[in-house]
């Protein structure tokens, strides 16, 4: 039996307080390391706009070595309860009640920071070589072997319950066994990339990941220990398994979920000062921009989305949180996979004389689509993802709309400018989150029996 009831909630307030360091750090060190980076050739051109001023590009790897530095710095403080408190007290062989330091949620914290630690690299890479797709895709995977280590040791859960309507085939618990270890490394890689390619407008990168990392914080709050219990409405929706009906909360008692709380606080720990470099970042990054993320930015971002998913064990509510990305992701196939042409730069056109911006165009050169590349593409539009043209004598696909989401919001919402377009990618982010706590907390009741 565990004597202290609430676990580590000071290291709570500790983590708080380097958040703000960490916001302060970003917004103070990101415009005053801007120079160095131009200097080091690490710049890039805004493609929107009409200056051609060099702008200091990857300089999400400032907000990536404060975010890192700070979580180490952070370790004595996430385990000062089980070493000052009387917290983790269990009984020897011998009889004796001993203390007992908690080396797995310390290999959980570790193994998380090294994979930060290879996103950050790999992001870095990439930003100064330009690494191939081939090459990009598999390195996460990579990366998040520690982690799934650290899952695997824990005898982490590989069953997901059934939803209602499908129990009458398969029953209602099924164990993916080794398949849901290939679904937790796909997540790092699809985490990190999709971020990224969802990109190209001023505070696009770090609106995503700050939108993601505040929905993630709001979703751990559901599982603190409160002195009220307001969640009793939440828990009239339904699902009250997973919240731990009569369980976690009421003036910190607690019956047996301490180990949720734990990981929830661990995902917090990782969580507030990633919020706090984000917010630092984008101040810089907001339109007209003076600093770019790089893909360190989105890759760190990404990473740690993953591990705190897969380490607090909600990466299925983790993927509700990447609605857009998704949904990018899924439209970008046909260029991703080389059905469609693929330029190096998707973003949308930009029209100096009016200061809007318009769908971005691929184009045939090559002579004609394949059958298959015109079908999706008519299917495509048709759907109105994305607008083609067509020769009017063969009837051959000349162009097509680059596939995007951003595209998709220009054709669908008629041309704008970049900040209104980011406003709308914003929306977007956190509608999405909204969906997601919907389907998780209030659907979830419907097609789960809780
Ligand atoms: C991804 C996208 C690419 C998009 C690019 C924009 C895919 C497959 N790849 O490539 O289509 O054009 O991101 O980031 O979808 N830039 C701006 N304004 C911004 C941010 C970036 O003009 O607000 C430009 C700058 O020139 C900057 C460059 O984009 O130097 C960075 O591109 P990079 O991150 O290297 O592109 P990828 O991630 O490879
Ligand atoms: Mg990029």
């Amino acid at each position: 039996p565990f004597i202290d009831p609430v676990p580590s909630l000071p290291a709570l307030y500790s983590s708080i307080g380097f958040s703000i360091v960490a916001f302060l750090a970003s917004v103070f060190l990101v415009p005053a390391l801007g120079p160095a980076f131009v200097k080091a050739n690490l710049k890039g051109r805004d493609l929107l706009k009409t200056y051609q001023t060099p702008i200091p590009e990857s300089m999400g790897l400032v907000c990536a070595s404060i975010y890192i530095i700070l979580l180490i710095l952070f370790i004595p403080f996430a385990f000062s309860n089980p070493i000052s408190q009387q917290a983790y007290l269990k009984r020897s062989h011998e009889g004796l009640i001993v203390k007992e330091f908690p080396h797995y949620q310390l290999s959980v914290y570790l193994s998380s920071l090294l994979s930060l630690l290879i996103a950050t690299i790999l992001g870095f890479l990439d930003d100064v070589f330009d690494i191939r797709w081939r090459h990009k895709v598999p390195i996460p995977i990579i990366a998040s072997i520690p982690v799934l280590m650290v899952y695997y040791a824990e005898r982490g859960n590989t069953t997901i319950v059934v939803p209602l309507p499908f129990r009458f085939i398969f029953g209602t618990l099924v164990n993916l066994g080794p398949l849901y270890y290939v679904y937790m490394s796909l997540l790092s890689t699809f985490a990190t990339n999709s971020i990224n390619i969802l990109a190209g407008i001023n505070g696009s990168e770090v609106s995503q990941a700050l939108i993601i990392s505040i929905s993630v914080i709001i979703n751990d709050l559901l599982y603190l220990p409160w002195p009220v219990d307001f969640r009793i409405p939440l828990h009239l929706l339904g699902n009250k398994a997973e919240l731990g009906f009569g369980g976690v909360w009421s003036a910190g008692m607690s019956y047996g979920s301490r180990e949720l709380v734990e990981r929830h606080l661990f995902s917090l720990y990782f969580m507030l000062p990633l919020v706090a470099v984000c917010v630092g970042f984008m101040y810089h990054n907001w339109y007209p921009a003076r600093v770019f993320p790089g893909d360190t930015l989105c890759y760190v971002t990404g990473m740690a989305f993953a591990v705190v998913g897969i380490q607090a064990h909600f990466s299925k509510t983790l993927l509700l949180f990447f609605i857009p990305q998704i949904f990018n992701f899924l439209l970008s196939c046909p260029q991703l996979f080389g059905l469609v042409p693929c330029p190096r730069h998707r973003v949308p056109r930009f029209d100096s004389n009016t200061n809007l911006l318009h769908p971005s165009k691929t184009m045939f050169e090559r002579g004609p689509p394949s059958k298959i590349s015109a079908l999706v593409l008519h299917t495509l539009s048709t759907l109105g993802l994305t607008e083609l043209t067509i020769h009017p004598n063969t009837g051959n696909i000349l162009e097509a709309n680059n596939l995007t989401i951003l595209n998709f919001f220009l054709l669908r919402l008629g041309p704008m400018n970049e900040k209104s377009l980011v406003k709308v990618l914003i929306l977007s982010q956190v509608a999405g989150s909204l969906f997601a706590f919907f389907v998780r907390y209030g659907l979830a009741g419907l097609v789960y029996d809780g």
